[in-house]
């Protein structure tokens, strides 16, 4: 089985936050951070696999600091730990106070996505190699994660079966 480095899929992303990104409070509007997110780590997906990719699930976004106007946003992401068709990416938003360069870390979040073949099914990834200390961190801690996860899509399976798709207009 092939293999790769987490650094081999590492991505940066750097933005200034316009009027148009930000919410009622004038600091970035969490649905598009959470569409940076998405976006990158796709893209860091599709660097290990070298094939089509699709997001599997969000574990979580968590917005830890306001990112304001006279910010710049980072986002880095990269493969953290593979299972058999799916890998997990983890995302860092660090945000930047451009005057004073102070940097502080505003928002973590890990997804996991599944390699699809040309049917759309999934196909086996390449495994994953840690290197930094970073790296190994995430690495050491994803069973657990991978677990979690494997419970949540359960009980929403089981969760789904009771919603009704019936619409108040039908
Ligand atoms: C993700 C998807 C391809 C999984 O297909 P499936 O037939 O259920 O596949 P499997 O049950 O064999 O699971 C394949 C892998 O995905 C993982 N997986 C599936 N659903 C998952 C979830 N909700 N969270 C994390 N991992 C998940 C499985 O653990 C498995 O990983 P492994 O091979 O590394 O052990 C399928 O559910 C799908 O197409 N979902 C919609 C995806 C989409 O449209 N994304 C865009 C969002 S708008």
């Amino acid at each position: 089985m092939e293999q790769r480095y987490s650094r081999e899929s590492r991505c940066y992303k750097t933005s200034r936050i316009f009027p148009t990104d930000v919410n009622n409070h004038n600091t970035l509007f969490g649905g598009k951070l959470m569409a940076y997110i998405d976006d990158i780590a796709s893209i860091a997906a599709t660097k290990h696999c070298r094939r089509a990719v699709v997001t599997a699930s969000t574990d979580s976004v968590d917005f830890l600091q306001p990112i304001r106007p006279s910010d710049s946003v980072c986002l880095e992401s990269f493969v953290t730990w593979t299972g058999r068709t799916s890998v997990e990416v983890f995302v860092k938003v660090i945000k930047e106070d451009l005057l004073t360069g102070e940097r502080i870390v505003a928002a973590t979040s890990f997804l996991t996505f599944v390699a699809l073949d040309q049917n759309r099914h999934p196909v086996p990834v390449p495994k994953v190699m840690p290197e930094s200390e970073e790296e190994f961190k995430l690495y050491e801690t994803a069973p657990h994660r991978a677990e979690m996860r494997r419970i949540r899509r359960e009980e929403s399976k089981k969760f789904a079966d009771y919603l009704t798709v019936v619409h108040p207009w039908d």
